[in-house]
């Protein structure tokens, strides 16, 4: 029998709960034997009296270095300061300051790359029925490095930082990841008609990594017009290379393309650690109602699974969601469900499918 894996499991706000319970059943069932070490973080863990981001949080993920993450709640526009000291995976003593949680973790842990493919399925009600691309957005820098300040009581500014190093190393994991998986076609995202510095780094950058891999054929596309053809036509596209803004704006429209924020999986990916996390927020709009569309988070949990190598669990669990939606039944008002669907219904007939 293989080996108990020891995992963290970050419940998160709003619907965060709701399809990380899901979630777990749900591997608990697929055959696959993990320990969940349950880590609060986010505004639960504040309004509970811990911290939004304490040390408990990097120690749990520095000894698993695995997570399935729920999303965690970051108030708009307000100030809200996560601020992180010392830790195993890194030592620094100076305390450093993040405008959320889900960015501390990634830049904490190094995460360097954020892959969230975007696949339409047959039963899911959607604009499109033949989605199939792959996200890959850099994670660590561009406009996330929460260098932004107020100049005067009239005037706001914040720091643009793209780096060579960051975005070979994000462009390499690209590549690298479609030589793996056969894919073949490669736009690198970019707006270095206005921002010929940044940008045109970015771009260059990422070309360079690309012809180094006969068999991608990569090409540029301006991000506005890239956003318009997403639209119009997103069969057109296989793998998208994004700056880490872009990369967060287009993974909402590419959900959108193929039925909505229920449909979106993801995972921040580091040499060390690695945290898995559906590309959608906490959701306050529907939290705690058996709402949520638990998809999104399940098909993290499946990234999550072929990551540390237990294919076939992770084929289960996604031959039985196929069954479920095909039923429609059971699944949540999103996916087409009428009055017997739900988070709690959808979860329970995806672990009796299996
Ligand atoms: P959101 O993604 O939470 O919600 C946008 C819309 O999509 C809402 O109408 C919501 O009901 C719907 N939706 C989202 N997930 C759904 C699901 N699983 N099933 C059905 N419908 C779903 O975006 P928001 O409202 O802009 O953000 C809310 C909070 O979440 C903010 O504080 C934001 O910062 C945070 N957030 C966190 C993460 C993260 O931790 N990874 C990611 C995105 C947003
Ligand atoms: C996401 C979210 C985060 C981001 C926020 C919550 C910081 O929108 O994971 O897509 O912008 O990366
Ligand atoms: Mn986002």
């Amino acid at each position: 029998m293989a080996s108990r894996r020891e995992i963290t499991l970050i419940p998160g706000d709003g619907i965060g709960p709701e399809v990380t319970a899901a979630a777990r059943a749900i591997v608990d069932a697929s055959g696959a034997a993990f320990d969940w070490d349950v880590q609060p973080a986010g505004l639960a863990a504040q309004a509970s009296g811990l911290p939004a981001l304490g040390p408990a949080v990097f120690e749990s993920i520095g000894r698993t270095g695995l997570a399935l993450k729920g999303p965690t709640g970051t108030p708009f526009g307000t100030p809200y300061r996560i601020e992180v000291g010392a830790h195993r995976m890194n030592p620094k003593p100076e305390p450093r300051v993040y405008p959320s949680v889900a960015i501390a973790l990634r830049k904490e842990f190094d995460l360097y790359m954020n892959l969230r493919p975007i696949r339409s399925f047959p039963a899911v009600p959607s604009r499109y029925q033949d989605v199939d691309l792959l996200i890959f957005r850099e994670n660590s820098e561009d406009l996330y490095l929460g260098r932004e300040r107020m100049v005067d009581d009239d005037t706001a500014e914040a720091i643009k930082t793209i780096t060579r190093g960051a975005t070979t190393r994000a462009a390499k994991f690209a590549c690298e990841t479609m030589v793996r998986l056969g894919r073949k076609k490669l736009a690198v995202a970019h707006k270095s008609n206005v921002l010929k510095l940044t940008d045109g780094l970015f771009l260059r950058a990422a070309m360079d990594v690309a012809a180094q891999y006969p068999q991608i054929e990569a090409r540029d596309r301006v991000i506005d017009a890239l956003c318009m053809e997403l639209v119009l036509a997103p069969d057109r596209y296989d793998c998208l290379l994004l700056a880490n803004l872009y990369g967060d704006i287009v993974s909402d429209l590419g959900a959108g393309l193929v039925g909505g924020l229920g449909m979106a999986p993801g995972a921040n990916i580091g040499e060390q650690c690695a945290i898995f996390e559906a590309v959608h927020g906490t959701a306050p709009d529907i939290a705690g109602r058996d709402l949520a569309n638990p998809m999104a988070m399940i098909l993290s949990a499946t990234m999550l699974l072929k990551h540390v190598g237990e294919l076939e669990a992770a084929a289960r669990i996604e031959r039985a969601l196929t069954s479920v939606l095909e039923r429609r039944d059971r699944v949540t008002g999103d996916l087409g469900g009428g009055p017997g669907g739900g988070t709690q219904a959808m979860t329970q007939a995806i672990i009796e499918a299996m």
